[in-house]
């Protein structure tokens, strides 16, 4: 018996202990790996969340005033920026080019109305990037709210999530962050399909857009299986090369990327040099925010254009060299281009580059602020001999904005053809016309997209189509996928990329605006061909056999009960195209072009016609949108 009694206080100790040592290792080991799922604070610390560096004043308390789950949130207080604020360093703990979710749950203390930011900051040296993830406003009385969003990380030996204010000295708190890979399964895709760049190999070249993160692993294999030309989403704007001070250039998170590319044959085009967006203030601005004169203005963006453009002269293909230089909307063409510029000032719709060159501009000898874009284009042509310099801009397929791009690039390239400083007669200055094709689901209408594409190569310019993503939806309104609206979604990518064939003696490149969903900068909206795991959408079928697709050559495998196998379509080889008639031939624009037709007409000069009534010939004959196409989908797991 008494034995009996030692063995039961002996299991009793070293249950005692087992707890014991459950209860206090978290606090030993704050963190770990596992924790980044699950940081919830109820061990009663911060688990490695700190301020973001020495000049971030925040205060952290792990605190029992508030908590989303369980007793325990961290209180932030003693903001000093709107930048500061609770960070966490995730470097040892994720895996580079994998997709996580991140999730934080807070509630703001003071003041009562508040925006929000969740944040990942790459690098701490000169190279640093800062990328907001999800950002939302709310308020005191909305209690606790949650910042979600996706990232990819790309391979960096210092990243933090962290989590910001706009309001300077704003009180918060945070509870249940989480950080998990998306999938679990992190990204693949299907290598045995075809190459898009195979596929379109006699029609233009195919691009995508990217980020540091898709150079490793099976994104970056997508990469070299599907394009062949790439356009940095960011690092190649003037705020990544230009850096913060005047004089400060950064070529080198940017240049081992276009080597690798290099030593892969993948091309590269260049985006972007003069733009109102993502720029450094030194290149048009003074510190207190007023724009320099036209004369500094100016010497400013050929110094920038001499730098950026010599740099990497030889080394792309092409350039944007103006990026939207028009207001957002132009219905109507005015009579002079000029006046659908964007203007100095503040609003969205300014750019400081024409303040800038307002400023000072002698308007008796016909000098205006719209002077900046032809500057730009002669000093990168200077510059760099061998680029295709481009305009590019969005919503390209109104009428009127259509209409002053194509007036602006024709008195432009008239002008230099008397420029002293053009030795090549022949050539134009503005030799690309860059539709950046943002569309929605909702608003689309593939016949506006012809009219630009027909008034367009009337200038003789080529085109390319440079930031195609068609997420479902409209614009400030984003829809989830649905099986319904993918089936949409795919049918516009194939009516385009037919349209796009048709046209293909002018187009030079269709570049898709990033490689999946998930890392899309419209992601809310899964614009793009691949979802975020790397699965192929409808839509990449349509842009792999457009005619194939909307003939209904596909069975779906959603809408087959039989639960075999899908059967991968073999490519249908590229049809030949019909010549379209030479430019010359081509009347001159009629008032059609410039005033959209209503719907049921069709624009007089417009390829289009044949395709929608194949279409609809199709759809009547299968049965309806839904039933009408069947496609094969590979679906994981
Ligand atoms: C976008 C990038 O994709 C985003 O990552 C960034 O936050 C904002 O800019 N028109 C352009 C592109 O010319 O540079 C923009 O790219 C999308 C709109």
């Amino acid at each position: 018996m008494r034995k009996y009694i030692k063995i039961k206080q002996w299991i009793t100790y070293f249950l005692l202990i087992i707890m014991l040592a459950a209860v206090i290792s978290p606090a030993l080991s704050p963190a770990a790996a596992a924790d980044l799922e699950a940081m919830d604070f109820e061990d009663g610390t911060t688990m490695g969340f700190t301020a973001r560096n020495e000049n971030d004043t925040s205060v952290l308390t792990v605190t029992d005033e508030m908590a989303h789950s369980g007793t325990y949130s961290i209180l932030v207080t003693g903001r000093s920026a709107g930048w500061n604020g609770p960070s966490i360093n995730v470097e040892d703990d994720i895996e580079p080019g994998v997709q996580y979710t991140i999730s934080v749950w807070v509630h703001a203390k003071t003041p009562d109305r508040s925006n929000f930011r969740l944040s990942t900051q790459i690098g701490n040296d000169a190279n640093v990037t800062y990328h907001n993830i999800i950002q939302r406003q709310t308020t005191v009385s909305e209690g606790w709210v949650e910042l979600t969003g996706t990232y990819v990380f790309p391979d960096d030996d210092y990243i933090t999530i962290y989590i910001e204010n706009d309001a300077s000295s704003a009180e918060f708190y945070i509870d249940d962050v989480s950080i998990a890979q998306t999938t679990g399964g992190g990204f693949s895709f299907d290598s045995s399909l075809p190459s898009l760049a195979e596929v379109y190999k006699d029609y233009f070249l195919i691009g995508s857009a990217y980020s540091r993160a898709d150079f490793a692993g099976q994104r970056f294999e997508l990469v070299r299986h599907h394009f062949n030309v790439m356009t940095a989403g960011n690092y190649m704007k003037p705020d990544a090369l230009g850096g913060r001070e005047k004089g400060a250039y950064n070529f080198a998170r940017i240049d081992p990327l276009i080597d690798i590319l290099e030593d892969e044959g993948i091309l590269s085009h260049g985006h972007t040099l003069v733009w109102h967006s993502q720029s450094p203030d030194w290149l048009n601005k003074n510190a207190d925010g007023t724009v320099l004169t036209r004369a500094e203005a100016r010497a400013n963006m050929q110094e920038f254009i001499n730098t950026v453009a010599g740099h990497f002269a030889g080394r792309v293909i092409s350039w944007d060299v103006v990026n939207e230089a028009f207001q957002t909307s132009v219905h109507t063409a005015p009579s002079d281009w000029r006046s659908a510029l964007r203007k100095g000032g503040t609003s969205n719709d300014s750019s400081a580059w024409f303040g800038a060159y307002e400023n000072g501009a002698d308007t008796d000898a016909g000098e205006s602020g719209a002077d900046y874009i032809y500057d730009a284009f002669v000093f990168t042509r200077l510059a760099d001999p061998g680029a295709i310099l481009y305009y590019n801009d969005f919503n390209e397929t109104e009428a009127g904005k259509r209409e002053v791009i194509a007036k602006m690039t024709e008195e432009l390239n008239e002008k230099w053809k008397t420029d002293p400083r053009n030795t090549e007669p022949d050539r134009l200055l503005i030799e690309g016309l860059g539709l950046q094709a943002h569309y929605w689901t909702d608003s689309l209408d593939v016949r506006d997209v012809s009219d630009t594409i027909n008034r367009w190569k009337r200038t003789g310019a080529e085109l390319s189509i440079t930031e195609l993503d068609i997420p479902m939806g409209s614009w400030n309104n984003y829809k989830s996928m649905t099986d319904a609206l993918e089936m949409t979604q795919a049918r516009f990518y194939a009516e385009l990329f037919i349209l796009f064939k048709r046209n293909a003696d002018c187009i030079a490149r269709v570049t898709i605006w990033g490689i999946d969903d998930a890392t899309s900068w419209r992601s809310a909206g899964s614009p793009l061909l691949f979802e975020g795991d790397g699965t192929e959408k409808l839509a990449f079928y349509a842009v792999m056999d457009p005619e194939g697709f909307l003939a209904g050559d596909y069975n779906d495998i959603r809408n087959t009960e039989s639960g075999e196998p899908p059967v991968t379509p073999a490519p249908t080889p590229p049809a030949p195209e019909p010549t379209p008639a030479p430019q010359e031939t081509l009347p001159p624009p009629t008032q059609d072009e410039t005033t959209p037709p209503p719907p049921e007409e069709m624009p007089s000069d417009n390829a289009m016609p044949v395709i929608f009534i194949i279409v609809g010939a199709i759809v009547l004959v299968t049965g309806g949108a839904g039933a009408a196409y069947y496609v094969i989908k590979k679906r994981k797991g």
